[in-house]
């Protein structure tokens, strides 16, 4: 990971340096190719073969009436894009319940292990955060992404960290770039916070920014014991291998209105690097969908809930009974959409691996154990154009 405090001062106006990258040897057909996907659209994670400056906010290309540019345009292996897809049905999962009376919570943890072998996701409710300040997470966001650019730029990002504002890292000379611009920040553990990228205006920012990531670590830890009690382990088995300072970062997703929605996505395929992943919606315009099955699917918007799912990392910890799922971000022409993603991992240096009762002769071991996920599986994978989980499969 790279730590340089320093932001870069006018990323901005550099030229695209000439570079080369083997392409990646794909089979266009396959849905799940990351044949085209961007350096930094996952969870926690920071690229290791920078090879080009940072490019231009979306919002500017928008501002401007550009053309959509090339890099924009997708590729066969990220699917049909344009095309109207169903709805998911994605599990709702009262939390309040899944510590409740012990029948009802019996109940919920069925619910809740299904949802999680199942789709991987789920809409949690009644998880004690109220709506109102739900609304205030988002309304930083969007007043964070309306303020002037170079107001926003003495936040960006430097050319070789992920965290500030910015967008994806080049990391291949046909990559295709994501349709978004993000603010990306480190909030756990504290003392990792790089807060001269935290910004100070909207005033409120990083306040809230706090008290939301707080709470969320609380619901992780609730959670995170139901997961493993929904599989009748015993309820610490996977926050024992999160380690005393797990790690917790946020990205903060602009996606503008898009010139040609049916040729560009907002984000790519990808599954999160993360243990679990946290995403407040925007309120009113959709765009998230799933991979099921070969088919992609709507997420439906339930403006108070919180959208779960399961990354890598808890997929190897469940020795693959839960299903980190692959996900992606369509545009529109009409409307922005803001979402927030909150990714919660184990402490960097933590071994993890499946849960030894997970593993028995029906059920042998399917992945490794590995150290640090994000850094040494994650990127090379993803950046060779493979999905990163195969690479720890046994
Ligand atoms: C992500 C992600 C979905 C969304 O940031 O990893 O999948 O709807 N975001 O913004
Ligand atoms: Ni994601």
């Amino acid at each position: 990971m790279c730590l340089s405090l320093e932001t870069h001062p006018n990323s901005l106006t550099l030229q695209q340096p000439i570079y080369s990258q083997p392409k990646p040897n794909l089979n266009s057909t396959q849905l799940e190719d990351y044949s085209s996907c961007s350096g930094n659209n996952m969870a926690g994670t920071s690229p290791h073969a920078v090879l080009e400056p940072l490019s231009k906010p979306v919002q500017e290309l928008v501002i401007n009436g550009d053309e959509l540019p090339q890099r924009y345009v997708c590729k066969a292996g990220d699917g049909v894009i344009g095309a109207s897809f169903p709805l998911m049905d994605v599990p709702v999962i009262d939390l309040s319940l899944l510590t409740s009376s012990p029948d009802v919570g019996e109940a919920e943890l069925k619910k809740l292990q299904m949802a999680l072998s199942y789709c991987g996701c789920f809409q949690a409710i009644n998880h004690g955060i109220a709506s109102s300040f739900l609304d205030e997470v988002r309304g930083v966001a969007k007043q964070f992404f309306a303020l002037p650019m170079e107001e926003k730029q003495k936040y960006s990002r430097t050319v070789d960290d992920i965290e500030g504002y910015g967008n994806d890292t080049v990391l291949s000379e046909n990559q295709t770039l994501d349709w978004t611009d993000r603010l990306y920040l480190t909030t756990y553990p504290e003392d990792q916070r790089k807060l001269n990228l935290w910004p100070k205006n909207p005033e409120s920012f990083r306040e809230i920014l706090h008290e939301y990531t707080g709470k969320l670590r609380m619901l992780t830890e609730h959670i995170l014991k139901a997961m493993a009690k929904s599989l009748n382990l015993e309820e610490n088995c996977f926050l024992n291998q999160y380690g005393e300072r797990p790690t917790m970062t946020t990205r903060f997703n602009l996606y503008p209105p898009c010139p040609r929605p049916d040729l560009t996505l907002g984000v790519k395929p990808h599954a999160d690097a993360s243990a679990i992943t946290f995403l407040l919606q925007d309120k009113e315009v959709e765009g998230l969908q799933v991979l099921k099955d070969d088919q992609w699917f709507r997420v439906p918007i339930i403006p108070h809930a919180l959208l779960f799912n399961v990354g890598d990392q808890a997929e190897i910890m469940s020795n693959g009974i839960f299903k980190s799922p692959t996900h992606r971000v369509v545009t529109n022409s009409e409307r922005e959409r803001i979402t927030l993603a909150v990714f919660g991992m184990p402490e960097s240096d933590m071994e993890i691996g499946p849960v030894e009762e997970l593993i028995n002769e029906k059920r042998p071991r399917l992945y490794k154990k590995v150290k640090n996920y994000v850094e040494n599986y994650f990127f090379q994978n993803y950046q060779q154009g493979k999905k990163p989980i195969t690479a720890v499969q046994i």
